[in-house]
Parts: C-alpha cells; structure tokens; sequence
C-alpha cells in the first residue's frame, strides 16, 4: 500500500468515525411512521421487518387497482422483508396511492423499486413517478435485485398525498414500498416546496465492520459503545483495524472527541461544519507532519495540500452504499 494510499485510508476512517456518529444521532421511535408494503398479501397483514424493527402495513387501504406479486424466491432471503411483494400495474396509465397525512408535517417520502424478477420476464422495466400532479422522477434499474430509492421532503398542505406510478411504453410499473416518515421541522428547511433526493451517502452504516446499532445483546448504541472504549482509554478498537496502529494516536484522539462533540444531545455543544473541518484539517496535518518524519517520506504526499487530501478522499471514498 503507498502512503497516498494509507492517507487515505487514514482519512477515511476519521471521516468514518466521524459520519457513523453524526448520522445515527438518536435511536429510533417510530411514532407518526408510515411504512406500507406494497402488494403484500395477506391483503391485512401487519408485520415488525426482521432486520430493522419497522412496522409494515399491507397497501390494500391506500390503493384500489394493480396485481400483487412476489419476486422470486431467490431472491428474498438476503433482503429486507417489504420487498419481498411487489404492486404492479398491467392496467391503465397513471395508477395512484393515496395516502392520509398530517396538514403542515415536514414529511420524508421515499418510494423504493426492487424488480426481483416477479414477473418471470426478466425483463427490467421504466417508467415514471409522479408526486401528486407533478413530475419527480423516472425509475430506472441496473439490476433485478438492487433496489431503486427516490426520496422526496414534502410539506403537505392537504391531508393526503398522492405517488403515481405512469407506464410510459417501456415495462410495466411496479412499487414494493412506500415509506413517510416525519421530520423535524427544522431539518432541510428550504424556501422551496419540496425537496428532492440527489444522492444520499449511506457512509455510517458500519465503524470496523460493527454496525451502528448492534442488535446481537441489548441494543447497544455506537456511541454509548465508542464512549466506553474512550473511557478506557482504549483507542486501538475505535479505529479502522487495516491501519494496523500505523496512525498519529493523538491525532485520532483528537477526531474521535470531535465526532463525540459532533452527537452532543445539547445543540450548543456540538460545533459548526467550518470548526468541524478546520479541526479534521488539524488531524491532518499531525498525521501528515508524522509521516514527513518517519523513514516513510514520500514526496507526492509531502507536497499535497490538505485540502487536496480531503478532496480525494471525500470524491473516491464516499461513494453511496446499496442497502
Ligand atoms: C385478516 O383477515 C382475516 C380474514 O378476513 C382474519 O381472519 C384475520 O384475523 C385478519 N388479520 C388481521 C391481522 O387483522
Ligand atoms: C383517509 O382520510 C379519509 C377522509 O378523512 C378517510 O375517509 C379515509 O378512510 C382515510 N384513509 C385511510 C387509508 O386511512
Ligand atoms: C417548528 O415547529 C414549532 C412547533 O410546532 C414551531 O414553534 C416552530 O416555529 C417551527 N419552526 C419552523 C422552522 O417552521
Ligand atoms: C515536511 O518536511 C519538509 C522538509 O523536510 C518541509 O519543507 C515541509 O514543510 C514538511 N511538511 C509538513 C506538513 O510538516
């Protein structure tokens, strides 16, 4: 591995550290969730997702036409339980669920694809989305068991919403779930009506191949777990095993506090993007300074910038994740 390379990694794994922390900031409490499985049958069934806990609907309430199916039976095992069935539409255009909400609630919609094959076709299809008479995305696939996500934040100012499925000549359109979620109203806030998904870098998913919340005893948190490793002094576990302890202890302790700062439950506590990089940038430079002083000198990564480290490892590292 070549230092630029080890820098990275490095890099990375503060960052990791850091997002892992950031993202996952409270636990879940599905209060005002709406989780609808699409085309489950029984037509009534209700069900706690096995993996995540959620609590899934049939769609029958929101929906009147389309077929129910179920992907292949290959398939279903590694995925999360509401794809497993799937709503489709052989019939007529446009085809709409319909959906009651709350009047003024800041609402995460996301819309989620998975083909599977349900219709032995093995044939992916396309076609459009609308978000009631708008236009919001064409939904396209690479794969038959990879998931397709559009996302949409809604304030609503009616007591429903309506996602439309519209067959544009190119494959029958299908859904497998739909998912509200509100939000607080102070995330995303825009001046615009609704905002849609560009990308969304699931980068906190894992921290050393251990997931954020573990799920194996009692559910243990990642930060109650990164805060007793930290009370132990024990800083070795926190960091990315690849690295095999080659890293400026002092400089991913300095990281690990930051990230802790980041998740404080006071808001004034926790520092702004602009600290947060000028403290990374910091690490850096330790880490880099460490390097330049080791047998390891490499000239490449002498005369990079921060800035140009930082940017390398935040365009080839932080790449979306399928999950
Ligand atoms: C679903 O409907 C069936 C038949 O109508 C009924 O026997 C069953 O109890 C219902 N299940 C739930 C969870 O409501
Ligand atoms: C949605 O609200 C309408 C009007 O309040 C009601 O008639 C309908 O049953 C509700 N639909 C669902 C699925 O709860
Ligand atoms: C968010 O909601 C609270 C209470 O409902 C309200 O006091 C506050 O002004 C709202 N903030 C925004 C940004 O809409
Ligand atoms: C690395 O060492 C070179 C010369 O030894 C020096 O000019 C440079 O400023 C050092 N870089 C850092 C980041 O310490």
């Amino acid at each position: 591995m070549d230092v630029k390379e080890m820098f990275k990694r490095f890099l990375f794994a503060l960052l990791l550290v850091y997002f892992a922390l950031v993202v996952v900031v409270m636990g879940q409490d599905q209060s005002g969730f709406i989780s609808i499985d699409c085309g489950r049958l029984p037509k009534n069934s209700t069900y706690s997702e096995s993996s995540t806990g959620l609590k899934y609907i049939s769609d029958e309430p929101f929906i009147q036409s389309g077929v129910s199916k179920s992907i292949l039976a290959e398939y279903k095992s590694t995925l999360q339980d509401q794809v497993a069935y799937v709503r489709s539409f052989p019939q007529g255009i446009r085809n709409c669920y319909r959906i009651n909400v709350t009047i003024g609630i800041r609402y995460l919609v996301r819309a989620t694809f998975l083909y599977g094959n349900y219709d032995g076709l093995n044939q992916l299809p396309e076609f459009d989305l609308h978000f009631g008479v708008n236009f919001w995305d064409t939904v396209k696939f690479d794969s038959v068991v990879i998931s397709n996500r559009k996302e949409v934040i809604h304030i609503p100012l009616k007591d429903n919403v309506q996602v439309c499925l519209l067959n544009t000549g190119s494959g029958t359109p299908f859904i497998s779930a739909l998912e509200l979620r509100p939000l607080k109203n102070t995330t995303y806030v825009t001046p615009y009506g609704s905002l849609s998904l560009l990308l969304r870098a699931d980068i906190g998913s894992t921290i050393n191949g251990r997931p954020a919340i573990s799920r194996t005893h009692e559910r243990t948190h990642i930060i109650q777990w990164v805060n007793s490793k930290l009370a132990n002094g024990d800083i070795e576990s926190i960091v990315e095993p690849k690295l095999e302890g080659d890293f400026e202890t002092n400089s991913v302790w300095k990281a690990v506090e930051l990230a802790m700062a980041c998740v404080s439950r006071i808001s004034t506590k926790r520092p702004t993007m602009s600290q947060v990089v000028t403290e990374l940038k910091d690490c850096l430079a330790a880490e880099i300074a460490r390097r330049n002083n080791s047998r390891l000198t490499d000239q490449s990564i002498v005369t990079d910038s921060v800035d140009e480290v930082l940017s390398i490892a935040m365009t080839t590292e932080l790449s979306p994740f399928a999950r």
